[in-house]
């Protein structure tokens, strides 16, 4: 497919939010319109139009703390692809970016890489998505007050306050936390599958508590995007019967350095939060 040299990129606004759901479901993604939501009142999302009320391709910028950008929903609708909208939008959120000396972070997909490769993006951990079911019986999200210590936490194992993002998704679900509280699961609802992450802990054997709770709990369709070097929990998994479902590989442009705390992250919140 030949690329189309000229194209207008506009920013995009609530108002468009049924499109943009239609090009994640399309796409076969997870998210649901409340996780749009989030991207449209905290972030920037770009579009491109093929038509009028055709959107095509969509890029999204979620801000955290002072210092990263999250780039996020890079995503062309299949019959579209090709025609340089994806690089376009993605230099179009790099330029915004840069403009106000922030890093850009996002998880890839297998079919985003090369394209980020070419921007300069470089990558650092290695994420796997694992798919299982839950044992319960819960399909609905139960309501609860927003614990701060448990999101400072999260947001110091994280390296920036994404406070917005943790808050929104501890009123889908609550979280679980381990007995001794070195451990914190956050789980939210989504279109196809509930999502387990962030997980925080300081050991794999405390998060498998926390996460086997939790698969006690839901029914149906499970996500959990594990960061490859949790050995002991893949394994377990592998036993509860979750399978390989794609890798994700995190890429950083721009010189943030993330600290070491005693918590880390063992699961991330999805590639689309980082
Ligand atoms: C990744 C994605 C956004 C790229 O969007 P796009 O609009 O096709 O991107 P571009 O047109 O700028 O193409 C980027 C590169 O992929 C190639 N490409 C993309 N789709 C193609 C197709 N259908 N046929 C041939 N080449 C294709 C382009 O030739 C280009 O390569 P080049 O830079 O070497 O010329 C799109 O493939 C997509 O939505 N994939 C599924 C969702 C996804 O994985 N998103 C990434 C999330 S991290």
């Amino acid at each position: 497919m030949a690329p189309i040299d000229a194209f207008n990129i506009v920013q995009l606004s609530e108002k468009d939010i049924e499109q943009a759901c239609l090009l994640s479901s399309q796409a076969g993604w997870n998210q649901t319109e409340q996780d749009w939501e989030l991207f449209f009142r905290h972030g920037i999302v770009f579009g491109v139009f093929a038509a009028p009320e055709q959107l095509a391709a969509s890029a999204a910028i979620i801000p955290y703390g002072d210092d990263i950008a999250w780039i996020s929903m890079v995503l062309t609708k299949a019959e579209w692809r090709g025609r340089g909208f994806g690089t376009g939008l993605l230099k179009h959120c790099l330029q915004w970016i840069e403009a106000r000396n922030r890093t850009a972070f996002l998880d890839a997909t297998p079919a985003g890489e090369p394209i980020y490769r070419a921007l300069g993006f470089v990558p650092s951990l290695k994420i796997t998505r694992w798919q299982g079911s839950g044992k319960g019986s819960l399909s609905e999200t139960l309501a609860q007050p927003t614990s701060h210590n448990v999101i400072n936490q999260a947001n110091h194992a994280f390296g920036a306050d994404r406070s917005f993002v943790l808050e929104n998704f501890n009123k889908r679900y609550p979280v679980v936390t381990s007995a001794n509280t070195s451990t914190t699961c956050f789980v939210r609802d989504g279109r196809l599958a509930w999502q387990i992450g962030p997980v925080i802990g300081r050991d794999e054997s405390e998060a498998l508590k926390c996460i086997e709770a939790l698969t006690e709990q839901l029914s149906g369709a499970v996500f959990i995007d594990l960061l490859d070097d949790c050995v002991n929990i893949a394994q377990r998994l592998e036993q509860l019967g979750f399978t390989k479902q794609r890798p994700f590989l995190r890429m950083q442009k721009g010189s943030h350095q993330s600290q070491q705390t005693q918590y880390q992250t063992l699961a991330i919140a999805g590639p689309e939060f980082g």
